[in-house]
């Protein structure tokens, strides 16, 4: 995308965004997406300080900043079986995302905002997996969140949807598999039914953008894969 097409495609002109998980993987993508369609304002909300000022800075600071924020810890949200493991993924994505959206809300209702609110799902939301109970059942939970929430907040002209991509190489998926980008997307290939087209972070991005902008206007409760045609064969 050219400068000059930018300038005249901005699709958040003068709106003002808050991304939790910014500062890396997808949510990092997302916030440089946002930051070139106009945006007043886009804050990163996340618990890597040093990553999320960085990115912040260079993006600059007249467009986006960074706030320290653990969406598990309720107090702390700006807006308002392994047991242990299970827990601890219970307390980041469904939890901490019920959280955001609540506080996110309020504010939103309170301050007579038509705003978008955008959770990030999984092909992990709707099909069984093998492997990964714990992670496929709390997607499962985003799908409810989203469903409910856009049906609640519809009234006061909030939509809320959600993007559920399949496998894509971030920093978690690396250090996790310990490979590259590189090793990962040869595995990730068997994800998609679109051949020589590997997922990257920039198209959930997108994605995330189209429902962000007025171009989404009336999309709502939308679960939008970006998954390649992926059926969930995992
Ligand atoms: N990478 C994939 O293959 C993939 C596929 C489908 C869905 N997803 C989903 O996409 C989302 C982002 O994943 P990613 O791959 O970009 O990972 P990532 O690790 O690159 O980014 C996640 C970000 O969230 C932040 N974070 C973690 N716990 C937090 C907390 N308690 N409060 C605030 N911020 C917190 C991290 O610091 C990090 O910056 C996750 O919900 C993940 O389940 C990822």
């Amino acid at each position: 995308m050219t400068d000059s097409s930018i300038v005249c495609n901005y699709k958040l002109q003068g709106k003002v965004a808050i991304i939790t998980g910014g500062a890396s993987g997808i949510g990092e993508a997302t916030t440089r997406l946002f930051a070139q369609h106009g945006v007043r304002m886009v804050v990163i909300a996340d618990i890597q300080d040093q990553l999320g000022h960085q990115v912040a800075a260079s993006i600059g600071i007249d467009k986006c900043s960074y706030v320290h924020c653990d969406v598990t810890d309720e107090d702390q949200t700006i807006l308002e079986f392994d047991i242990s493991r299970f827990e601890k993924v219970l307390a980041t994505n469904s939890r901490g995302m019920a959280l955001c959206v609540k506080h996110a809300a309020r504010v939103m209702v309170e301050g007579g905002v038509r705003g978008s609110i955008i959770c990030t799902g999984s092909v992990a939301a709707s099909h069984g997996m093998k492997r990964y109970t714990d992670y496929c059942m709390l997607k499962h939970a985003v799908l409810g969140l989203v469903r409910s929430a856009s049906m609640l907040l519809g009234a006061h002209g909030i939509r809320v949807n959600c993007v559920s991509p399949s496998a894509v190489a971030t920093p978690i998926s690396s250090k996790a598999s310990g490979m590259d980008a590189e090793q990962l997307g040869k595995i990730f290939e068997r994800f998609t039914s679109l051949k020589e087209v590997l997922l990257k972070v920039e198209h959930v991005a997108n994605a995330v953008l189209f429902l962000a902008s007025d171009d989404s206007g009336f999309v709502n409760g939308l679960d939008l894969n970006v998954d390649g045609g992926h059926q969930g064969n995992s």
